[in-house]
C-alpha cells in the first residue's frame, strides 16, 4: 500500500497520456504557452508498467487525463488495458468533451466507468470565448448523449470566475434540477504562466458555499480518503454540486492521489515541482517491480500540503502538462 509520512493513503492514480489539447482555455493555456509537440508520450507498454506498479501497491482507481486524452488514437486500448488490470475497479477520464458525442460508446465498451467534462459556462458565447473554440453545441450534445445513455457517473467541471458567477450558478442549478449530474466549481489556481489572469479572475469558493447552504443544499459526509472535493445535495435536485477549493484550510489533508505525467514524471502534488523522472523504470520488462520500489521510496517526500501561496512563479507548470 502507498502511504505517506502523514498517514494519507493513495488509491488513486491520475495518468496523463498527452500534453496536446485542441482547446485553448484561457485560464489553462494563457497567451504565450506552447505545448511540446514532440509526441514522446508514454506508449501502451510503458502505461502497462505504470498500471502494474500502482495496482501492485493497492491503487484501485485510475483517471486518464491530458491535455486532451481523446486525441490519442489508442485511447480505447488504454482504457481497456486499465480496466483489465487486476485490482483496478474504476477507470475515469477527464475530457473537454469535443469527441464525446462521436466516441462515448467506444469508451464505455472499452470499460470506462466515469467521465468529467470541462464546461465552464452554460452560456454558449462565454463557453466559446473561454475555450477559444465554437464547440459549445458539440460538447453539450456529447453530454446529452451520455445522459440519454443512462450514464450517471458524469461530472461537469466549471472553473469559478469573478465575473458572471451568479448568472452561471443560476443556469447550472436549473440544468441539474432534472439531471443526475454533479457540477463541480473549481477555484481558479495560480500557475506559473497565469499570474495576471489569476489576480483578475480568481474568486473564493467559500461565499458560494455559504450561498448554497442558505439555499438548502446540504454537505454530504464523505470518507476520509474520498479526495479533496466537498459535495452538496438538495432534495429538489437530481444533480449535485461539488466544490474544489484548494485555497481553503486543510484541503490537502484528504489528498488521495498521485500523478504520472505524459512523459513519465511522478508528481507528488499538483503543485510540487518539475516532477521526478521515472521513465527509465517504465521501460523495464519487470511487471512494474522496480517502479513500485521507486514509488514507495518517493512517497515519503510528499509534503503535508501544497504551498500555493508561497511558490515562486516559474516553479509550477500549467495543468495541461501535469494532467490537472
Ligand atoms: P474525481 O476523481 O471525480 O474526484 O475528480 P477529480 O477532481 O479528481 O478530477 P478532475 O480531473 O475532474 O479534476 C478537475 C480539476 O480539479 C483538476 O483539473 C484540478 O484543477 C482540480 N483538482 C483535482 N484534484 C486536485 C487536487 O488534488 N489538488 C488541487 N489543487 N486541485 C485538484
Ligand atoms: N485553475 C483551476 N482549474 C484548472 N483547470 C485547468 N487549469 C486550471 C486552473 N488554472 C482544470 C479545469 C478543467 C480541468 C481539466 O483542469 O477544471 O476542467
Ligand atoms: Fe494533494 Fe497537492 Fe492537491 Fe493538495 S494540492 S490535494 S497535496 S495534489
Amino acid at each position: 500500500m502507498l502511504e505517506d509520512a502523514y498517514a494519507r493513503k493513495f488509491y488513486y492514480l491520475r495518468l496523463s497520456i498527452t500534453d496536446v489539447c485542441n482547446f485553448s482555455c484561457n485560464y489553462c493555456l494563457p497567451d504565450g504557452y506552447h505545448a511540446q509537440h514532440d509526441e514522446s508520450f508514454l506508449n501502451l507498454s510503458e502505461i502497462k508498467t505504470v498500471t502494474s506498479a500502482f495496482a501492485r501497491l493497492g491503487t484501485n482507481k485510475i483517471r486518464i487525463t491530458g491535455g486532451e486524452p481523446s486525441l490519442r488514437k489508442d485511447l480505447p486500448d488504454i482504457i481497456a488495458h486499465c480496466a483489465q488490470t487486476p485490482g483496478i475497479k474504476k477507470v475515469a477520464m477527464t475530457t473537454n468533451g469535443f469527441r464525446m458525442e462521436k466516441d462515448i460508446e467506444r469508451w464505455l465498451d472499452a470499460g470506462l466507468n466515469a467521465i468529467n467534462v470541462s464546461v465552464d459556462s452554460l452560456f454558449s458565447e462565454q463557453f466559446n470565448q473561454i475555450t477559444g473554440t465554437q464547440s459549445f453545441k458539440k460538447v453539450m450534445a456529447g453530454i446529452d448523449k451520455a445522459v440519454d445513455l443512462g450514464f450517471t457517473n458524469l461530472k461537469l467541471n466549471s472553473v469559478l470566475m469573478r465575473q458572471g458567477q451568479q448568472a452561471n450558478l443560476k443556469r447550472f442549478l436549473e440544468w441539474i434540477k432534472d439531471r443526475p449530474v454533479e457540477v463541480r466549481f473549481i477555484e481558479l489556481m495560480e500557475m506559473a504562466e497565469n499570474k495576471d489572469y489569476f489576480d483578475k479572475h480568481h474568486s473564493s469558493g467559500s461565499s458560494l458555499k455559504d450561498q448554497l447552504l442558505a439555499m438548502g443544499w446540504q454537505q454530504q459526509i464523505v470518507s476520509k480518503n474520498a479526495g479533496p472535493a466537498q459535495v452538496f445535495g438538495h432534495r429538489d435536485y437530481k444533480g449535485k454540486i461539488g466544490l474544489i477549493m484548494p485555497y481553503s484550510k486543510d484541503f490537502c489533508a484528504s489528498c488521495n492521489r498521485l500523478r504520472i505525467s505524459a512523459r513519465g514524471h511522478l508528481h507528488l502534488c499538483l503543485f510540487s515541482d518539475a516532477g521526478i523522472d521515472l521513465r527509465q523504470y517504465l521501460q523495464l520488462d519487470d511487471g512494474g517491480l522496480a517502479l513500485s520500489e521507486q514509488l514507495i521510496m518517493h512517497i515519503q517526500g510528499k509534503k503535508v500540503s501544497h504551498f500555493l501561496h508561497q511558490h515562486d512563479s516559474g516553479a509550477t507548470q500549467n495543468l495541461a502538462s501535469i494532467g490537472g
